[in-house]
């Protein structure tokens, strides 16, 4: 064959060479995602719903919740309440059969909370706390002791960049999220034996309300994007992929560790140049 063909097949390809695609299969599952009404909850209650498994929302968006398709189970929870953390797992267990996976995604990060330690205020810092951490933690006491009687399962906790890395601004929010790694990682050590797995999953910027609120405090939205050195915000499929295989058998091997989905940013240096702006 000669070079000039195929130099122009090549040419042809530009831009348009096949990605690859991977298809789930969570059939018979039964799944219990935190804050799935909205943002990256919705887009992992969405991804499990479409491959195969049972999935409960809990969250206390009541209004968002009348819009969930019909696959997805809303349970009201709020996961500040220990007996709330309870009730949703116990009632999940009895009405679904088991708990396969459990995905600890509710937080918050309020507006007023971009400030200095000195000037927290006390009601943001105990919210914080009480949903972000706590949350976390009282989720995965009540889903751990159900997945350790079936000897299966697995649990991911969202964390964030910000676990990692840190700015100014997030004196409350980003330690909380280096604890959720850090949760993961125990709890992973703890229940290997027990046939369960525990990851933390750790996005850069996605487009969600809670960045939708904050994106004036991060000198808006093409700032922010343009940080991430693939130059966008991630979409909410993109961590609710990682979770689809983190969660798989595909999986099977990878327990007490972080998973960063986060355009690059976290292997991008305060000391590189900045891109361009757009
Ligand atoms: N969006 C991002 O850029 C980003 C980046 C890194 C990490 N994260 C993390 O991802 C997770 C989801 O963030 P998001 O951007 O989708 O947030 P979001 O604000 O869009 O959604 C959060 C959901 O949690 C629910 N929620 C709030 N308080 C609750 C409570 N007490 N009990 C139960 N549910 C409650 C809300 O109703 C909402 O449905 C969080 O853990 C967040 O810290 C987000």
């Amino acid at each position: 064959m000669s070079q000039q063909p195929i130099n122009d097949r090549a040419k042809s390809n530009v831009g348009n060479r096949p990605l690859g695609t991977v298809r789930y299969d969570h059939s018979g599952r039964v799944v219990l995602v935190t804050g799935g009404c909205n943002g990256i909850g919705r887009a992992i209650c969405d991804g499990f719903a479409s491959s195969g498994a049972t999935v409960v929302c809990a969250d206390v968006d009541i209004k968002i919740s009348k819009e969930l398709p019909a696959g997805i189970h809303f349970r009201k929870t709020d996961v500040a309440i220990e007996s709330e953390c309870k009730s949703v797992v116990d009632e999940t267990v009895a009405e679904f059969g088991g708990l396969d996976v459990l995905v600890n995604n509710a937080a918050i990060q309020p507006a007023s909370s971009y400030v200095r330690i000195e000037d927290v205020n006390r009601d943001d810092y105990d919210r914080m706390v009480a949903i972000n951490l706590t949350g976390f933690a009282f989720m995965a006491k009540y889903g751990l002791k159900a997945m350790r009687q079936q000897r299966s399962g697995v649990v991911v906790n969202i964390a964030s960049g910000q676990a990692h890395r840190t700015s100014r601004g997030v004196p409350v929010y980003g330690p909380i999220k280096a604890a959720n790694v850090l949760q993961a990682m125990q709890w992973g050590v703890e229940y290997a034996r027990d046939g369960i797995r525990v990851v933390s999953v750790s996005p850069g910027a996605i487009n969600t309300p809670l960045v939708q609120a904050i994106l004036e405090q991060q000198g808006g939205e093409k700032e922010l994007a343009n940080r991430h050195p693939l130059g966008r915000l991630g979409k909410p499929e993109e961590i609710a992929h990682a979770v689809l295989w983190l969660t798989s058998s595909a999986a099977s091997f990878i327990t007490a560790t972080d998973l960063a989905v986060d355009g690059g940013l976290g292997g991008f240096g305060s000391f590189a140049d900045p891109y361009p702006k757009p």
